[in-house]
């Protein structure tokens, strides 16, 4: 299968020096692109601003805002049968971009922001039969708030994971995470390395195409 897998943060400018961002290293998402690769898949990599080395055999295209990544996801989804979405998009991004640097002086401490696109919602038309997977990471018990978010951006399956928890969350190598679809059924997965959770959520994706396919 050929598979799009967004990943990492976005990175939205106030002016040369400054933006605003959160803290995803991309971790998961590069997990996921080497997983799908390891089990023969061929992977486009759309990542935001992160330190990780390219996964071998894997296409990579860096951007670093929420519009530079919907614009990349929109050119490159007609030619893949999955979307992983992973990337943890800014919501916000500043009305105004200063192409110098904003003088303190010149400042009265507040930003306007307007909101950036939801990019799984945007590329919705696209899907067809593609299959469409989300990540939802909550404080607290994830379940409510990522189910609303599998229904409302009509996804194949969400995978949620509460962020707060030991061995969870952004920075980790490892993650626990609970895989909830449409029809109510809910799958949580044991703690486990990031690459080990990717390799089950691969193959959940490839179970579920073989089904689509029959
Ligand atoms: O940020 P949120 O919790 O809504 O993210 C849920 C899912 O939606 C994730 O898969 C994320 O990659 C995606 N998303 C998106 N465009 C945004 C915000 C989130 O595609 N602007």
């Amino acid at each position: 299968m050929r598979i799009l897998i967004t990943a990492g943060p976005t990175r939205e400018p106030l002016d040369p020096v400054r933006f605003i961002s959160n803290r995803s290293t991309g971790k998961m998402g590069f997990a996921l692109a080497q997983a799908a690769q390891a089990r023969g898949h061929e992977v486009t990599l759309i990542a935001g601003p992160v330190t990780l080395p390219t996964p071998d055999g894997v296409t990579r295209v860096d951007i670093e805002t929420a519009l530079q990544m919907l614009d990349a996801v929109e050119c490159h989804l007609p030619a893949h049968e999955v979307y992983i979405s992973c990337a943890a998009v800014a919501d916000w991004r500043p009305a105004v971009y200063s192409p110098t640097k904003l003088k303190k002086a010149g400042m009265d401490g507040t930003i306007q922001l307007v909101r950036n696109p939801d990019i799984l919602k945007t590329v919705r038309p696209l899907k067809d039969n593609k299959l469409f997977v989300g990540f939802a990471a909550e404080t607290g018990v994830p379940d409510a708030e990522a189910t609303r978010k599998l229904n409302e951006k009509g996804l194949d399956f969400i995978v949620a994971n509460d962020v707060t928890a030991p061995g969870a969350g952004f920075a980790t190598d490892t993650n626990r995470v609970t895989l909830l679809y449409p029809n109510g059924t809910r799958e949580d997965l044991p703690l486990a390395s990031k690459l080990e959770i990717a390799t089950a959520i691969i193959s959940r994706i490839e179970q579920l195409r073989s089904v689509t396919d029959c």
